[in-house]
Formats: C-alpha cells, structure tokens, sequence
C-alpha cells in the first residue's frame, strides 16, 4: 500500500494559533506514518457565485489537494459556539464540483477533527456543528475519538508554545485512531 496522505485544515489564520500548533503536533505523531501537509487557504477568495465558474486556481488547488488526500484532519477554533467564518467559507468551496462532470470532494472522505480553546468549552460546540455540516456533506466522518482540548494557555510554557502537557496522550491516541481508521477505509479501494 502507497503512504496514508493527510490534507490538515486549520481553522484560524492567526500565525500564533493554538489550532496551528496542535495540528504541528499531530505532524510530529504521525511523522513515518503518513505524510501530514497543512492546508494553505489563507488565498482562497470568499465564495461568490458569480466567480465560481471558472473557479479561482487558489480553490482549484485546494480541492486538488482534498482529492488526492485519503483523508482531511480539521482543527478548529471555536468562535461565537461555531467553527470560523473562513473555514465555512472553505468548506463551501470545497462542497461545490468543479465542472458537471466531477464530484464534490468531500463525499465519503474520511475526516478527523479536534480542536483547542482558552476557554473552557474546548471547542466541543463547534466541533458538534462541523460534524453536522460534513455529514450533510456526505463526508465519512470519525466521530470517535475527537479531541476537545479546554484552557490552552495551562498547556503553554513562558512564551504561549504548547506543549500539551496533559493531552498528549490523547492528541496520540486519536492519531492513532485515525491512521487505522484510513488504512481500514484505504483497504475497501
Ligand atoms: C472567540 N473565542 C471563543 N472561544 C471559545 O471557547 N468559545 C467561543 O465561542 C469563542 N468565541 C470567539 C469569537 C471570536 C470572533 C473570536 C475571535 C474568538 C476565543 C478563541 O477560542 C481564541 O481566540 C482562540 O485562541 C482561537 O483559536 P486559535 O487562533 O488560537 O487557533
């Protein structure tokens, strides 16, 4: 079997993002496992029906990058008790086919999610909604184990790094999780 290939969305674009750095940390677990590349959408434009046909090369790259994944990793903020505006602006890119003759490239791709707040939520209602909108999307979502890391600035050291002192352990487990859950859904193809 060819390496497990993992498209990573992040879902801020702050460069010191506590979502950014979970998702280097799920990077660093998988390492030999699996290739682990981090989605860069930051130019993706937001969605307007009248640009969508042809479709902007920044989308046609990020559905590209979907495509050829065997599955996506979402970490996600949680802003207002949902996941971020531009990651919805995303995810709307990516649900629409680029031509009539393609298929929208979420359906039946496996989708991991987890995310990380200072709060003490821990992202769990916006992680609840973004199931709902994959779903809706026909994604194959794993819906256990997620990961919803509460209080991140208990976890940094002096400078905000994270350093998930107390999650580790379940940021691995989850990846590991995730990595059979790929090669179990590679294994039907
Ligand atoms: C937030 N934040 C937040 N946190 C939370 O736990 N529940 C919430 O509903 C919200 N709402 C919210 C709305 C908006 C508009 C912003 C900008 C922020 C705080 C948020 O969790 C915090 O800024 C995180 O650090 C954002 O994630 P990153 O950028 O660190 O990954």
């Amino acid at each position: 079997m060819s390496q497990l290939k993992i498209i990573a969305i992040v879902g801020s674009l702050r460069k010191e993002s506590y979502n950014l750095q979970l998702a280097l940390a799920a990077k660093d677990i998988v390492d030999t496992r699996a290739s682990f590349e981090l989605l860069d959408y930051a130019d993706v434009p937001l969605l307007n029906q009248e640009i969508e046909f042809p479709a902007p090369a920044s989308v046609r790259r990020v559905r590209d990058a979907v495509k050829s994944a065997n599955g996506i990793w979402i970490f996600t903020p949680e802003y207002n008790h949902s996941y971020p505006g531009v990651l919805k602006n995303l995810i709307d890119w990516l649900s629409r086919p680029a031509s009539k003759e393609e298929r929208q490239v979420l359906i039946r791709k496996p989708v991991a999610i987890s995310g990380i707040s200072p709060g003490m939520g821990g992202t769990v209602t916006a992680q609840d909604l973004l199931a709902m909108l994959l779903s809706m999307l026909n994604a194959d979502i794993m819906n256990v184990p997620r990961l919803a890391i509460p209080n991140a600035a208990q976890q940094t050291d002096e400078n905000g790094k994270l350093k998930l002192t107390t999650s580790m352990p379940y940021l691995e487990k989850q990846a590991d999780a995730f990595l059979s859950f790929l090669e179990s859904r590679s294994a039907k193809i």
